[in-house]
């Protein structure tokens, strides 16, 4: 695996790299990776002949008060896990490479990004589409990949490819990877990192409560009592506070006042001990619901 951190040797790695005709994907991230990162990297090596991940913290999409600079960074680490995944190249350029001196460009997605988790960080989705943009333009893949954990963000991504007319990667070709959990439904997340042992057990009752809400809806439940008591089993699991607990659609995030068989996310954040978890999950006839999961403690 090579690495590189400048826009230059970036471009001479990737002509090597595409020579004779070879297809590339690129797998974003901010680095501190996990099985979740790692089955991204499968998922691409599956797509195309190469694969290139990029390890970028972005300022960008931080907010004032957020975890910027306590977000882990752990490069040599990081680089040894995708050098084992087989990854051919990792871009993982500095923040004066990514925005030289004048930066003054940033890129919104308008609507999408004003619910939700845009509803409550502010300029967070400007930073994410502004940076997958410039990574696009820099790598210029012919597939991009990014975990439905992060749906509305995956959402963002694939409207602006669109509206954008992105050529490299194509629209269909931004490819949402289904969320890889914990034994016990937990969603990994390079965050899970900053719970404490005794919050880390009182988090899986997120996905638990999430999992019997679906399972309400889909055999027909009052959909506003299963939501009721989503929340409730959330608060009372030990979280301090939900930020939102919604059905929307899953294209265009609209809200889904009453769930008629339409392709919909059920999506949560909720803050515990500090740290702010989300998570969400299809709303899908065909979902199976494990009755041991439902069930658990
Ligand atoms: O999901 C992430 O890790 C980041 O938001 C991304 C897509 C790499 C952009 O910084």
């Amino acid at each position: 695996m090579q690495t590189v951190s400048t826009r230059a040797a970036l471009s001479k790695a990737l002509i090597a790299l595409k020579s004779g005709g070879k297809t590339l994907a690129l797998v974003p991230t901010m680095g501190a990776l996990h099985d979740g990162h790692l089955a991204l990297v499968r998922h691409a090596r599956q797509v195309a002949d190469r694969v290139a991940v990029s390890i970028f913290v972005n300022p960008l999409q931080f907010g004032e008060n957020e975890d910027l600079d306590a977000y882990p960074r752990q490069l040599a680490q990081d680089s040894q896990l995708l050098q084992d995944a087989g990854v051919d190249l990792l871009w993982a350029p500095t923040v004066a490479e990514m925005y030289p001196a004048g930066f003054a460009t940033t890129i919104a997605v308008q609507g999408l990004d004003q619910v939700l988790c845009g509803a409550n960080r502010p300029g967070h989705f400007d930073g994410v589409a502004t940076v997958v943009a410039k990574l696009f333009n820099q790598v210029r893949p012919d597939a991009a990949l990014f975990g439905e954990k992060d749906w509305q963000q995956l959402t963002i991504i694939r409207r602006m490819a669109r509206d954008l007319d992105l050529a490299l990667p194509q629209a269909d070709r931004v490819i949402g990877v289904p969320t890889v959990r914990e034994a016990d439904g937990m969603a990994m997340s390079s965050r899970n990192r900053y719970l404490s042992p005794a919050d880390r057990i009182r988090a899986r009752e997120l996905n638990r409560a999430m999992r019997v809400a679906i399972g309400a809806i889909l055999a027909g439940g009052d959909q506003s009592r299963a939501m009721a008591t989503l929340r409730r089993s959330i608060l009372a699991a030990g979280f301090d506070r939900i930020e939102y607990a919604e059905l929307r659609t899953a294209e265009t995030l609209d809200d889904v006042a009453q769930w008629t068989g339409q392709a919909t996310r059920l999506l949560v954040a909720a803050h515990i001990g500090g740290a702010r978890l989300i998570d969400n999950m299809a709303i899908e006839p065909a979902m199976a619901i494990p009755p041991e999961t439902i069930s658990a403690a």
